[in-house]
């Protein structure tokens, strides 16, 4: 796969398989990482230890953008990810990351190896399955954060239902904080469907995203969903038994 390089000259890949690009090619895939991600999850997450579910691996960067973000801080992180395709993940020690990923190379070259990375303060584990089963069999530590990162609801529609999100309610902690680039209302529906309030992240560096939690939250824009249900004609979340034949 060649390296394509996006609007903030980070660089990403096209997925023939799925059809879409890893990384928004307009915002670049590491403003988007850390402006649809990681800043805002930070923002609302303050913990000395924080457990994150990053949903999927594919190249990275939202998990190895978080460890960028908390070098220096006194924070300790585990991450979990689960990701299908297992060439990529060996794949990755040759990929051009930014700059920034320079001090993370130990790491990065740990997971390509080995599928996971420890040391006393940063813990990532890459999980060779698919996220559905990953969710379902989960018995560990809940998640403080949710990094929705799949490919879109038109490519792989069964990581957006709302019968995946009731898996991802199950995984999670009550002030837990997921992020998603999808700001589309059946999306939005299957997580609200499921207890979570739902906010718009907006700012200046990249396209609005949203955020959601179980929790209610403060200084961020509340999405009407019962509104959004009244006028709205596609105000109905994506079901499992839409999309199971197809799989
Ligand atoms: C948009 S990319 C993730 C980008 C990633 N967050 C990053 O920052 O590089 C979506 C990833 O989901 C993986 N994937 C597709 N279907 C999956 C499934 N059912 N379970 C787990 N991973 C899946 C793809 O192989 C791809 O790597």
């Amino acid at each position: 796969l060649k390296p394509i390089q996006s609007s903030d000259g980070s660089f990403t890949l096209y997925s023939e398989r799925f059809q879409e690009h890893y990384h928004s090619i307009k915002d670049g895939a590491l403003n988007e990482s850390l402006h649809k991600h990681i800043i805002p999850a930070l923002s609302l997450i303050e913990k000395e230890h924080i457990n994150i579910l990053d949903i999927s691996f594919g190249l990275g960067f939202n998990s190895l953008t978080t460890i960028y973000r908390l070098l220096n801080s006194n924070s300790k992180l585990t991450i979990h990810s689960p990701e299908i395709d297992s060439d990529l993940v060996k794949s990755i020690k040759d990929f051009p990351y930014p700059d920034e990923f320079q001090p993370l190379i130990d790491i990065i070259n740990s997971i390509a190896e080995k599928g996971f990375y420890e040391s006393q303060d940063f813990k990532i584990y890459v999980h060779i399955e698919d996220a559905r089963h990953f969710l379902d069999n989960w018995s560990g530590e809940k998640f403080d954060i949710v990094y929705q990162d799949a490919f879109s609801p038109k490519r792989t529609p069964l990581l957006w239902t709302v019968e995946y999100f009731q898996s991802i309610k199950r995984v999670v902690n009550r002030e837990a904080i997921l992020t998603t680039y999808s700001s589309s209302t059946p999306v939005r529906m299957g997580l609200y469907d499921n207890g979570f309030n739902i906010y718009s992240y907006e700012n200046e560096i990249v396209r609005n995203g949203t955020i959601a939690s179980l929790s209610k939250l403060t200084n961020l824009i509340e999405i009407d969903m019962e509104r959004k249900k009244l006028v709205s004609s596609n105000a109905s979340p994506l079901r499992d038994i839409d999309f199971r034949s197809e799989s």
